[in-house]
Order: C-alpha cells, then structure tokens, then sequence
C-alpha cells in the first residue's frame, strides 16, 4: 500500500503549540516501549527456540528503543509526561498467545508503525538542529518494528491455518479496533480542523483503517466482501469473549520438555 502523504506539511518546533503535540505523541511512543519490553514475559511461553530466539531479540531491541526515544526527548530538550489511559490500555500484556500475536504484534506494532513511519518521520521538519540524527533513530526503530510485525503476521497466519475457527473472533476484534481508530481524531476537536498537520488526520486514520483491513485480508481472517450486520455482530461478540477469557490466561511453558526435539536430537 502506498505510503501516506502529508503534503510536505510539518510541524514548527519554534510553536509551543506543536511542540505540546508533539511531546503528547512521543510521551505515548515513550510509554508503548517501556511496555514493549516486557515483551520478554512471552519467553517463559515461548513455544520453540524460534519465538524463544524471536522474544529474546525483541525485548532488547524495545529496552533500545526505548533508550533512543529518552534521547530524542532530550535532542528536543523536552521532558515525557505520563501516558494516556487508552495507551495504557492497549499496551497491557496478553498472555494468550493467538491473542497476543494478533492483536499486538500484526495490529497493534502495525499501527504503532504507521505512526513511527508515517507521521512522526515525516511531519518532523528537517531545518532542526539535531533532525538529522533524530530521523536515524526514528529509522532504526520503524526497521526494528517491522520485524515485531513481521512476525506476529506469521504467527497469525500459522495460527489462523491451524485452527480456522480463530477467523471469527480475530474478525471481529478488527472490526472493533477500527471502530474505535476515528476516535482519536475526534478527542482532537475543533483544533484538527484548521492545524496545519492535525487537519490531515481524518485521511490518515481512513489509511490506516484501509491498510488494517488489507492486513487482515492478507491473513486470511477478513472476507472480500464485508459481511452483513449480524456476522459482524457475532464474530465482535465472540471476540470479546475471547478477550475477556485472555485476560485470565496464565503462561504455561513448554521449551523444558521439548528442548531435546527442540535441537535436533532424537526424542
Ligand atoms: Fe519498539
Ligand atoms: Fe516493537
């Protein structure tokens, strides 16, 4: 899918406006790693030495990240604030793990992506000072994130193919997380019609949701057609069962009984 435009539109880092904006979306970027790095929970359920290798490597690149976010604050000589409850919210750890690779690596890091990629590299304004080196850790993140998606997609996909039922729920948690997308544009106001940036945000979110939507169609879970309201209404309802069953699901690991298979020795 084509990458987003915002018309050459930048913020200015000289308005205390924009530069409040900006330290609001890099406080929420902030908070997101800091969570990112309790990714390395999944390696106590890591059920191979390929999500076991995957889930190693990952924390540490978010425990990076979130050092380079720590530094581009300071690059910008501004201080992160405590993040927004929904970020909270969606950053929290699932332990179930189609639930996990699905909703926080494919569309959860997908989006996170989207806005690493999409908006803050492209709505930083180059005549900065210390643009030059922020945009190379900005570059290293989204590289590193797209691994993170990289591989939930695969894990969906595998997961999706072995067990097809898991197309229902998945289904309707997406038609969830897109109904909930257009309200950050709304919590925004009067202020994103006329903002020089913010008024590109309704586009974007169609994006997103668009790019979102292909993903899901991609991993085989979203039908070409958008289905009729009572299988929508079904397959949300079941996905909200599935969420609320994984909020009491405890890891179990499984590398100490199959390490031995695990390296190629006989059982
Ligand atoms: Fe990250
Ligand atoms: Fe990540």
């Amino acid at each position: 899918m084509a990458e987003f435009d915002f018309g050459g539109d930048t913020l200015d880092l000289e308005s205390p406006e924009d530069r409040a904006l900006l330290r609001f979306v890099l406080s929420q970027a902030l908070f997101g790693e800091a969570t990112g790095v309790y990714c390395g929970k999944s390696l106590y359920a890591a059920h191979n030495l390929e999500a076991a290798r995957f889930y190693l490597r990952q924390a540490r690149q978010e425990l990076a990240h979130l050092e380079l976010f720590a530094e581009i604050f300071r690059a910008l000589d501004m201080t992160p604030q405590p993040a927004h409850w929904v970020i909270k919210l969606l950053s929290a750890h699932n332990n179930y793990y189609p639930l996990k690779v699905f909703m926080e690596h494919a569309v959860g890091e997908g989006m996170v992506l989207d806005i690493f990629r999409d908006v803050l590299v492209k709505t930083l304004p180059d005549d900065h000072p210390r643009m030059a080196e922020i945009k190379k850790k900005l570059a290293v993140v989204c590289r590193e994130e797209e691994e993170h998606v990289a591989w939930g997609e695969k894990e969906t996909k595998r997961l999706v193919a072995a067990s097809p039922w898991l197309r229902h729920p998945f289904y309707g948690l997406l038609e969830l997380q897109l109904m909930v997308a257009p309200m950050v544009t709304r919590a925004l106001g009067k202020r994103a019609a006329t903002h020089k940036v913010l008024r590109h945000l309704p586009r974007f979110v169609d994006h997103v949701r668009a790019r979102v939507w292909a993903q899901g169609q991609e991993l085989g879970f979203v039908p070409r057609v958008r289905p009729a309201l009572p299988y929508r209404v079904f397959a949300m309802t079941w996905g909200v069962f599935l969420f609320i069953r994984s909020q009491f699901s405890r890891s179990t690991s499984t590398l100490e009984k199959t390490y031995i298979t695990e390296l190629g020795f006989p059982s």
